[in-house]
């Protein structure tokens, strides 16, 4: 461990266990409707048309057999279509094989592999691809299809009608029967190979004793545009993954992995994988044309998700939630009895990589405590000044998200301008998403969407922010029929889908 965190005092500390404890209860229904005006407080605006899609676990138990970490819970899509001011809610599970199995059995059929893992068990996803393909992590509308994404395997393509399985996709015979295919796919808006088209980027891991990147690219209507594979030394622990113009950047976390204790059914995956501080953080920049990779290095540290890179001149820059420890994860500890004063804060760094000396530099950006970051779509890979995350409400320390932040990081007087939308002390939040105005020029101009969970009432609700002024509430609230368990990614697209369109 490199540090220890900021203890948190306990007048900051304004959430109660219990009611963040309760948005992980499982949410075993499945409707499609129209909201009524009852449902939504304040007015939808009517310019934002077009489809919210989320993904995230939605069973935490499996016929009431917790299941031991939330990233192992079955992937249940939520889906809230706009039209005219009108709004239209559904939820559906993906109809995996393994949720399809289970659910007929009523008990965990693959306890073996995840009921006896602790906290962190979905570490062993990305390097065992016999696992339950539970499709959780992200869902995305590309090429005519909507995909249910998990890093560990083939997508699962949904019909974004109805959100029916359709089955699991190998996008026109691309990916080989269980190829992994990370749930951290980035659109860049222009590409430069295309003719200024835009282009889907996203990787997958094939993590070993020596690991291989596999790297794609589609074009807007599905076809494969580029692949390359690139092999690394070392067990390559990579969840996200950044884009340039040039580079696809991707870094690995310094981590050791020991499987033998889990080999021998000792132990969890999660706690063979060990932080080591001595280490350096190694940055690859991945040349999109498929040129040699780069690699820098930079002082240990552990990254989940990265928030935007671009290039200027000879640098390159990545902006990255860091965290400067990752903590060995306990056997026998269930996830909702974490110690979040024990866990480091999520951080924004950005990092600069001087491609003549090879130099990388690194500076904190925000110190409040940050997950899920995202931005305008058409700033993806290039310099930028706003950006939106997930935000703990509490300014040091790490806790569960219950705001959502927005940073202005290119003012003109070189300050950082921060503004907070927090639902505490009953809210939760997750990952925001910004989506444009239509005709909107400014950079913020647009709404924030994010999915809350009402812990008074037990309900969960989606929040439309105006992105210029986030602070002032939200200009619409959606009342949802029932409460959505905390999820990880979404999307939004323009393309407006209800089961009748
Ligand atoms: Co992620």
């Amino acid at each position: 461990m490199t540090t220890t965190p900021a203890s948190i005092s306990s007048d900051q500390n304004r959430y109660s266990r219990d009611d963040w404890r309760r948005g992980y209860q499982s949410q075993r229904q499945e409707s499609a409707q129209w909201l009524s005006d009852s449902d939504i407080e304040g007015t939808i605006p009517p310019e934002l048309n077009g489809t919210f899609f989320r993904n995230g676990p939605g069973l935490l138990d499996i016929g009431g057999t917790p299941i031991a970490h939330p990233f192992d819970g079955d992937g249940m899509i939520n889906a809230i279509a706009f039209t005219d001011g009108r709004a239209h809610f559904q939820n559906r599970y993906v109809q995996t094989a393994g949720f399809v199995a289970e659910q007929k059995a009523g008990k965990p059929l693959y306890r073996g592999v995840f009921g006896t893992q602790k906290p962190g068990g979905w570490l062993a996803n990305i390097f065992d691809t016999n696992f339950k393909n539970i499709a959780n992590t992200n869902v995305i509308y590309w090429g005519e299809k909507l995909l249910a994404l998990w890093e560990g395997s083939q997508p699962h393509r949904l019909d974004p009608h109805t959100l029916e399985t359709i089955g699991i996709e190998d996008l026109d015979g691309t990916l080989a029967p269980g190829a992994e295919f990370a749930a951290h796919p980035r659109i860049d808006p222009a590409c430069v190979a295309d003719g200024g088209q835009p282009c889907l980027v996203n990787f997958g891991i094939k993590a070993g004793l020596s690991s291989t990147i596999n790297t794609y690219e589609f074009a807007p209507d599905g076809t494969l545009l580029r692949r390359h594979a690139r092999s690394i030394p070392g067990f390559a622990f990579m969840h996200d993954m950044a884009i340039t113009p040039s580079y696809s950047i991707f870094c690995q976390n310094p981590v050791t992995f020991n499987p033998l204790p889990m080999l021998l059914g000792f132990s969890g995956a999660g706690a063979c994988i060990k932080f080591d501080p001595k280490s350096p953080t190694q940055i690859y920049l991945l040349p999109r044309d498929g040129g040699a990779p780069e690699v820098y290095e930079t002082e240990a540290c552990f990254i989940f998700h990265h928030a935007n890179a671009w290039e200027s001149g000879d640098e390159v820059i990545l902006d990255s939630i860091c965290y400067t420890n990752f903590p060995t994860v306990e056997e026998n500890t269930s996830f909702l009895d974490v110690d979040f004063d024990a866990l480091p804060a999520g951080e924004l760094w950005r990092f600069r990589i001087d491609r003549t000396t090879g130099q990388v530099s690194r500076t904190v950006i925000e110190s409040r405590c940050c997950e899920f970051p995202t931005l305008h779509p058409d700033r993806v890979g290039r310099s930028y000044r706003y950006l939106y995350s997930g935000a703990t409400d509490q300014t040091s320390g790490n806790a569960p998200l219950q705001a959502v932040i927005k940073l202005d990081l290119g003012a003109e007087d070189g300050q950082i301008g921060r503004k907070i939308y927090s639902v505490a002390p009953r809210g939760f939040t997750g990952e925001p998403v910004f989506v444009p105005r239509p005709g909107g020029m400014a950079e913020d101009d647009g709404w924030v969407l994010v999915l809350v969970y009402e812990a008074d009432r037990h309900r969960s609700s989606l929040h439309i922010l105006d992105a210029q002024n986030i602070e002032a509430g939200a200009i619409a609230k959606l009342n949802l029929p029932y409460h959505i368990p905390y999820g990880l990614h979404g999307s939004f697209t323009t393309d407006i889908f209800t089961p009748a369109s």
